[in-house]
């Protein structure tokens, strides 16, 4: 494994498709290994476009754009941070031998599309998932539900994130609704939805798992500490680490989360999401990337998950350990602003064993996650008292 001189002949090149804060904190990670990082994202000025070599605004699902521009820059590795890409290019990029996508071209194609990862993991590998159907028409919808679905239920686009399209419906008279938010909320309107039957979990984690070389070289799975978190409308507000489980539960996580990973193969970090109650664990989704709710590693582990991720990809050694319990708590922007202003920062930093990332989003909306902030304490339950604190001082105002 060897690492070149960024900005000359024989640097180290790596290209982030989608450079929002997750995005950023690879970024950041990367340059800190003496890597050359080239962002990319589909609107200007991306949090991630504000910390790497060279910046790019490109419609990532256009074939043309995406083809000239990884021949423009020659990138070793192409990172993928969002869903919505042209895959086929991606995968004719790899075939040709022009560089090498994060973990696999496999894993993007099938977590792209709720379709593709349900079927992998429900039918293809027999994991334990909710109930599911997927539905073409409204019609399809009710007989699905009919059928033996049930209410509660979840009706998710095949293709969306963070909660878009997303409801929870819990009688028939909302099945029309649910059917035309989903089929105009996904993210590249395929008509496609998914209706699973409700998971009535005690919990739900993100087990982040990393495939990264061993001291053999070979590849290994190694596993954070888990993480719980609270999700509202289908978009993360808090997470923790560590989530205390059962024995049981926790091993039966890992052969899920090991059982999914292995199967989308390659080198990274991954999310996997699970739903759990006592013993019992349900495979939910699994991003081939750093999660939303994995920040809160930013202050709990030795490494963040951005460093593990830039050092699997990498193909460098990770050290997965914990090191106290730590919490995140999401900062909204609370208003529609190309200049909004965060008050309260210095209070929020004064809360005891607090952080704060202000990701630098060029706009603001009511509901648009702006920044986070992270806290330590003796215990999961100070730390979370501490980052809902600190993020609760921050005030973002219209300048
Ligand atoms: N079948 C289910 N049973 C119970 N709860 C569910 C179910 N499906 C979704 N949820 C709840 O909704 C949340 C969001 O669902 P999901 O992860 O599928 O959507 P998402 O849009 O990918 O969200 P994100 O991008 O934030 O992960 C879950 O974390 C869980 O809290
Ligand atoms: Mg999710």
């Amino acid at each position: 494994m060897q690492i070149g001189t960024p900005l000359s002949p024989n640097a180290t090149r790596v290209m982030l498709l989608g450079s929002g804060e997750l995005g950023k904190e690879v970024i950041i990670a990367l340059q800190r290994l003496g890597v050359e990082v080239i962002a990319v994202d589909r609107y200007k000025n991306a949090p991630g476009h504000q910390v790497a070599h060279r910046a790019y605004t490109i419609d990532m699902t256009n074939d043309k754009a995406l083809r000239d521009l990884i021949a423009l820059e020659r990138p070793h590795l192409i990172v993928p941070e969002i869903e919505a890409l042209n895959t086929s290019t991606l995968a004719d990029i790899e075939a040709a031998g022009i560089a090498t996508v994060i973990p696999t071209v496999k894993a993007v194609q099938l977590t792209m599309n709720r379709e593709g990862i349900r079927r992998l993991a429900a039918e293809a590998l027999n994991l334990p998932t909710s109930p599911y159907a997927f539905a073409r028409s409204e019609a399809d919808l009710q007989a699905a539900i009919d059928a033996g679905i049930g209410y509660p239920c979840f009706i998710k686009p095949t293709m969306s994130s963070s909660g878009k399209g997303q409801s929870r419906i819990t009688d028939a008279s909302e099945v029309k609704t649910a059917w035309d938010y989903a089929a105009t909320g996904g993210r590249v309107n395929q008509g496609v939805v998914i209706v699973e039957g409700q998971i009535d979990f005690d919990y739900e984690i993100t087990l982040l798992t990393v495939r990264a070389k061993n001291a053999s070289g070979e590849i290994q799975t190694y596993f954070c500490e888990p993480i719980g978190h609270v999700q509202e409308k289908g978009d993360y507000v808090e997470s923790w680490q560590p989530q205390a489980m059962t024995t049981v539960a926790l091993v039966e996580s890992k052969r899920i989360a090991k059982a999914v990973t292995d199967s989308l193969g390659g080198l990274g970090l991954f999310g996997v999401e699970l739903f759990i109650k006592g013993d019992y664990v349900w495979f939910s989704e699994v991003s081939p990337r750093p999660h939303d709710t994995g920040m809160v590693t930013m202050c709990s582990q030795r490494f963040s998950e951005f460093d593990l991720h830039a050092r699997a990809i990498l193909g460098l050694p990770v050290d997965v350990s914990l090191r106290e319990a730590g919490a995140s708590a999401v900062i909204y922007g609370q208003h529609e602003s190309q200049n909004l202003i965060f008050d309260g920062v210095d209070a929020a930093l004064a809360v005891p064993n607090s952080d704060i990332r202000l990701f630098g989003k060029p706009e603001s909306f009511v509901k648009r996650r702006m920044g986070v902030t992270l806290a330590t304490g003796k215990d999961v339950t100070e730390a979370r008292e501490r980052a809902k604190l600190a993020a609760s001082l921050v005030k973002p105002r219209i300048a």
